[in-house]
């Protein structure tokens, strides 16, 4: 999750368009063809709930009853109510199996940890050049 909070590939989510003249409830208002988009990168590292919100926390989320698939306005990694993501146990589940797997019969190491990804409009994108280390642990 931590790594999803300060990587998250994407800065907005929720891209809508307004097909209609829509005024918001505080009075914030999109014309016909606006794109409309909520800045979730804000949401993720806010210092209130993120203390020392550029800090790489690998136990960050430890006990405290979230999980990658959690959903909600404090995490719209998945969208919002009425288009949520179904797909996100499937990533969850197929994520941990990878690691796991790379994990428990590869020695990794990044070459270098500089430039490993880039930014694009509101994505933040892998650096295709960057090389992943692999070498096969030996098997008992
Ligand atoms: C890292 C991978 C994924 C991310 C970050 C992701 C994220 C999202 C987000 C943010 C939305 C909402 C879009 C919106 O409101 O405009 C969405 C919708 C959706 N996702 Fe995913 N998704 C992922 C993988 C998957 C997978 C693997 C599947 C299918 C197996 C899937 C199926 C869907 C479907 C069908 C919708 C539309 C839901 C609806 O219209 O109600 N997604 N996803």
């Amino acid at each position: 999750m931590e790594s999803m909070r300060t990587k998250c590939f994407q800065a907005n989510t929720c891209h809508r368009v307004a097909v209609k003249p829509f005024e918001f409830s505080d009075g914030h208002t999109a014309r016909v063809g606006d794109a409309v988009e909520f800045n979730q990168h804000a949401v993720l590292s806010d210092a209130v709930t993120y203390p020392n919100p550029k800090e790489f926390d690998p136990g960050r989320f430890l006990n405290k009853g979230r999980s990658v698939v959690d959903t909600g306005i404090g995490w719209p990694f998945w969208g919002v109510p009425r288009m949520l993501c179904p797909g996100r146990w499937q990533v969850a589940n197929v994520t941990k199996l990878v690691a796991v797997y790379l994990l428990a019969n590869f020695e990794c190491r990044v070459e270098d940890t500089r430039g490993m990804n880039f930014e694009w409009r509101d994505a933040l994108v892998p650096n295709a050049k960057t090389v992943l280390l692999m070498q096969a642990r030996q098997k008992e």
